[in-house]
């Protein structure tokens, strides 16, 4: 039966771009979410921007912007990002949203009809310079244990001690320097401690539905909490959800100059991002939302335990909505065994850098996915680790298996599948029968262990061609039937593997798709196979291995910005002067595409040149010949895209006629500073697009 799924991930803080960590919770995401639509079953997958908050404000207020364009402007540079690694969200939308306004809004006042919300006045620290209550984190002062300075407000880097901010001694605020003082101001608080919060808690955490680890750890936050100072108290406490102005968040209702804290929005933000869609689409969400069939799941990783355990799912419960079915909880990544990656600084592993190189998000996934499991443990990127797996598992043991196959079956039997004998069929039940038990691990995010049990599968189909070799029955006569038999039983095996690949390289099963020439592969055609006179199309290379040059490259610290010249140095960028301004119109009449190479060759008799296939999305190809011969492998070039010139007139040279030219870069003089760079779109570009 097909199920209803509603999946989101953690909504990032919108300060900054993502950073690997954020790109390893959406591949997680992303390949449970594929796998489920490859069930059968119907998915809608959101995420946002988490807008709110004073770091945010404050962050906006540095960059001189609105907190609205600051935070739209971050909005802009998720796109590339999540295309090119294939993250397929539905939808991406913010919690500075009309949506989430209403909607948060609308669930404060439903907590608060039930009781839940209370008030009291505390007394807290504020910049009178800035007139604004300081978060803790923007105070710093001498810790009162050991005296050292510039402590923050909660503990000391120093010697240990826990402790409250207006215990610092000459405490200062590190927004203007100057000495907080003590306000007092009334806060709303969201009841926890009530005796009907405890206990739908105590049952929702502790029934089975979340990770036995995270059950676990949340159990003992029923007991004891600990308090700012240090100390502790039994049970749960109340929830402090509101600040006063400025804040950038939302107001709260009959409460002027009062915002909602902005954790108590941010999750309503999955709600509000769904609504969006189904708004799009045209669909009810509040039918959507009460349908009893559906289920409601967010990945989130180990540090924001306590508001998607506890304030979330008692938000929804007395607000009189559905809670989540599961909470699944990851752990952190660390790359080359760094410390865990600074929120902020994000160091490590530059996804968009990645990309830039070259590199194949699918590796990524692959490598990412084989470390993954259903546990909440932290998983390191390890720069050695992730070549060999790529090189030796993914494409030696895995893409191999057509390469070793499809040539055969084109030259031989004109691209038409044959008939399969009983030694080969054998060995393909036994791929067909692993189906089950792998769909419930990759369901389980269990997705080490099958890329294992994956692995073993092309193992075995890897020793069935070895024990046949077709390429010594390529040589014998009479051996024709058997030939085909072992090519057909091979492509039928890669079909497989196939499908239960999809969900980690949804990209790469697409050209196997085209190669097959299949529609889009689901979970239930592993139990089918195609039949004898199927005709396969021309193989591709596939897929590339890792270089270690990239790798390299890849970690290699960003070269230190060189001193800028004074104004009255005259400045040659690249070597040479700026060409004469031209206007639009000028440069409306070059004609730029996106095309893909499709083929490259080295030209016989030419140092210089590489002959290169391009697909600009034509139906046909085009040949261009281009000097870029020192720079580039051929086969390097294969299947990348780049950028040319589509309306140059045709050039008759020594070696053919060339069809357009490719673009690169270059040093104006060679001898400075040699190397060619051919350009590369970001990933999402298709062949054809224009370029402007
Ligand atoms: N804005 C909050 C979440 C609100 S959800 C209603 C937040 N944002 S975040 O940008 O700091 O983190 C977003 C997600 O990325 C969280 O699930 C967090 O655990 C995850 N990660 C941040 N760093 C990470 C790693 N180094 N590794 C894996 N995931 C990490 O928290
Ligand atoms: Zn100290």
């Amino acid at each position: 039966m097909s199920r209803k799924l509603f999946v989101t991930t953690a909504l990032p803080y919108a300060n900054g771009n993502f950073h690997i960590g954020h790109i390893m919770e959406y591949i997680q995401a992303d390949i449970w979410v594929r796998l489920q639509r490859m069930l059968g079953h119907e998915v809608n997958f959101v995420g946002a921007d988490d807008t709110h908050g004073a770091p945010i404000m404050i962050a906006a207020e540095k960059a001189g912007k609105t907190p609205q364009q600051f935070v739209a402007d971050i909005a802009a540079g998720r796109k590339p990002y999540l295309d090119g690694f294939h993250i397929a969200f539905d939808n991406w939308s913010s919690t500075d949203s009309p949506e989430n306004h209403q909607l948060a809004k609308a669930i404060y006042l439903d907590l608060k009809a039930a009781g839940l919300i209370s008030s009291k006045v505390i007394e807290q620290f504020f910049d009178p310079e800035k007139a604004m209550f300081l978060p803790d984190r923007f105070i710093k002062g001498e810790c009162p244990k050991c005296g050292t300075k510039d402590q923050y407000g909660d503990n000391c880097e120093s010697c240990g001690a826990v402790y409250a901010p207006t215990d610092l001694r000459n405490p200062y605020s590190t927004l203007s320097g100057a000495k907080p003082v003590l306000k007092s101001s009334e806060h709303f608080f969201f009841k926890l401690s009530d005796p009907r919060c405890v206990a739908f808690l105590e049952e929702w955490t502790q029934d089975g539905r979340l990770q036995p680890e995270v059950a676990n750890k949340v159990k003992e936050w029923f007991t004891v909490r600990t308090n700012p100072d240090g100390s502790t108290s039994e049970g749960l406490g109340d929830w402090d959800i509101s600040r006063d102005a400025p804040y950038f968040g939302i107001e709260i209702p009959d409460a002027p100059g009062k915002y909602f804290y902005v954790w108590l929005d941010a999750p309503v933000g999955y709600l509000a991002s769904l609504k969006n869609l189904l708004d799009q689409r045209g669909q009810d969400f509040d039918a959507y939302m009460t349908d009893p069939q559906l289920e409601q799941y967010h990945f989130i990783g180990k540090d924001i335990v306590t508001f998607h355990t506890l304030f979330w799912p008692a938000m929804l419960k007395f607000s009189g909505r559905k809670t989540p079915d599961k909470i699944f909880v990851h752990g952190f990544l660390t790359v080359n065994n760094g410390e865990k990656m600074s929120k902020s600084r994000g160091t490590g592993l530059d996804p968009l850098k990645y990309l830039g190189l070259g590199m194949n998000p699918e590796w990524l996934r692959y490598y990412l996915a084989a470390k993954l499991s259903g546990r909440n443990e932290d998983i390191d990127f390890n720069a050695d680790d992730f070549m060999a797996r790529v090189n030796s598992d993914l494409v030696g043991k895995y893409v191999n298996i057509a390469s070793r196959a499809a040539g055969f079956l084109a030259k031989r039997f004109g691209g038409k599948l044959g008939d399969i004998s009983g030694d080969g069929d054998a060995l393909l039940e036994h791929l067909r029968d692993a189906s089950v038990n792998l769909a419930e691990l990759l369901a389980e995010r269990e997705y080490g262990k099958a890329l294992r049990e994956i692995m073993l599968l092309a193992d075995r189909v890897n020793e069935y061609v070895d024990q046949n070799k077709p390429w010594e029955l390529a040589k014998q006569e009479g051996m024709d039937s058997h030939l085909h038999d072992v090519c057909t039983v091979c492509i039928e095996a890669f079909r497989l593997l196939t499908i239960y690949l999809k969900p980690v390289l949804p990209a790469l099963a697409a050209q196997v798709e085209a190669f097959l020439q299949v529609g889009p592969l689901q979970w239930s055609d592993a139990a089918k196979a195609l039949g004898a006179g199927h005709t396969i199309g021309a193989y591709q290379h596939l897929m590339q291995r890792v270089d270690v040059k990239q790798l390299e490259a890849l970690f290699e610290p960003p070269a230190p910005v060189g001193s800028a010249p004074t104004a009255t140095e005259s400045v040659a960028p690249g070597g040479e002067e700026l060409a004469p301004t031209i206007g639009i119109d000028d440069f409306a009449k070059i004609d730029l595409r996106i095309a893909q190479i499709v083929n490259c060759e080295a030209v016989e008799g030419s140092t210089k040149l590489l002959r290169l296939t391009l697909d600009v999305g034509e139906g046909k190809t085009r040949n261009v010949f281009s000097g870029i011969a020192s720079a580039y492998q051929p086969e390097d070039l294969v299947g990348k895209l780049t950028v040319m010139v589509a309306n140059l007139a045709p050039r008759k040279m020594k070696f053919g006629v060339s069809e357009g030219m490719v673009l690169a870069a270059s040093h104006g003089d060679e001898k400075v500073q040699p190397g060619i760079y051919v350009l590369n779109p970001w990933p999402g570009a298709q062949p054809g697009m224009r370029v402007r």
